[in-house]
């Protein structure tokens, strides 16, 4: 007989308890951007829905952004760090190898010897990590799991690049997620095909530069840093094929039907591919749909907490309403779950 292993005692529901973000001061609209890229304010707005976003000054960090809005989200769930037993944060645009940026902002926010990693799954990151969240809640592993989306894509942004200089942007958004007495996460639908990587990515490793910087010294050359790029027409298709069916899927996982929804809060990468799940999956008027990206712009893995403050915030939603997340980008990897919304502070 194999030596018994306990394991911790299971609670019957997790949900998100208390929400806060962080956006960064600048403000920078279209018109900023549009002589770079030979563009114009009317053409970003008609294809992209975005009229500004927000670019962190240099003190506004992957670390600063989440512990602001880390702190907000406690505040709202009326609870000190001291409960919180994990840190999970969601990122894409943190530049260095290591340590994640997780540990760092636990320990920022006062916590001592708690559990923190970071999760790469580019504009799915937030749901993927609201997933993992839930399940160490139900499972007995943690009481409160801090569930953090940042970015600071404005770092890896080639103004000239029509195609991701007008679209990519930053913020932070962090949920506290616990035990409750009904389900507040509904099952995730999630999934990735690496096949198609080349949709979206940083377009050179770091191995690949430093053999070019060193070339580059050698023959007195020049080289480009990396930065990300996309393929905006292949990621617009996938989105507006095959997302239904994820979306479809959360919803049979939580056994909700669209019209069954208060609020639809998906990545906000397109308002036109917000657009086209609408009308394909059948959502009626009277749900409320975020549409954050007007003025925050596609923020990757922290849009879907930063566009469900908005939708709380400006009365549209109310804490409580049953919302489904999708959230979807590079990998490709997308992740959708039905969930109640979370208080504000
Ligand atoms: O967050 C991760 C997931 N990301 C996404 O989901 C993004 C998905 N993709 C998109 O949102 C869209 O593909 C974009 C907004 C990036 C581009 O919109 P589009 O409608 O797919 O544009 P397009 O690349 O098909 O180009 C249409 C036209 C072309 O001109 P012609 O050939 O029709 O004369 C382009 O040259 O628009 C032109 N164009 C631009 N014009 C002004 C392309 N980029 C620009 C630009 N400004 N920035």
């Amino acid at each position: 007989m194999p030596t018994h292993i306990a394991t911790a005692p299971p609670v019957a529901h997790a949900a998100l308890l208390g929400l806060g973000v962080y956006r960064p001061c600048r403000v920078v609209p279209n018109s900023e951007i549009v002589d770079k890229i030979d563009s114009s304010d009317e053409w970003i707005r008609t294809r992209s829905g975005i009229e500004a976003r927000h670019w962190a000054d240099a003190d506004e960090t992957i670390v600063s952004m989440s512990t602001a809005a880390a702190r907000d989200a406690l505040a709202a769930a009326g609870l000190e760090a001291g409960q919180v037993d994990a840190v999970i944060l969601a990122t894409s645009s943190q530049m260095v190898l290591g340590p994640s940026a997780g540990a760092i902002v636990a320990t920022e926010l006062g916590m001592h010897d708690t559990a923190a990693f970071d999760v790469s799954a580019g504009c799915a990151g937030f749901c993927y990590a609201l997933a993992n969240a839930a399940n160490l809640i139900r499972s007995g592993q943690a009481r409160h799991v801090l569930v953090i989306g940042v970015e600071r894509l404005s770092d890896l942004l080639d103004e000239h690049d029509r195609t991701c200089a007008f679209i990519f942007a930053d913020g932070a958004g962090a949920v506290v997620v616990g035990a409750s007495d009904n389900e507040g996460v509904g099952p995730v639908a999630w999934g990735s095909d690496g096949s198609q990587t080349a949709a979206i990515k940083q377009d050179k490793d770091f191995q690949q530069y430093f053999a070019e910087v060193a070339e580059a010294e050698a023959t007195g050359g020049t080289t480009v840093r990396p930065y990300i790029r996309m393929n905006g027409t292949a990621v617009f298709r996938w989105a507006v094929t095959f997302l239904e069916k994820a979306c479809r899927d959360a919803l049979d996982k939580a056994g909700v039907a669209a019209d069954q929804l208060d609020a639809f809060v998906p990545h906000q990468a397109n308002s036109r591919i917000t657009d086209a799940l609408i009308r394909t999956l059948g959502i009626p008027d009277s749900v409320a749909v975020a549409r954050d990206i007007a003025h925050t712009g596609n923020t990757s893995a922290a849009s879907i907490p930063m566009a469900m403050e908005q939708l709380l915030r400006s009365g549209a939603a109310k804490p409580g309403d049953t919302a489904l997340l999708l959230g979807f980008g590079a990998g490709l990897a997308y992740a959708g779950q039905v969930v109640n919304l979370p208080a504000i502070a």
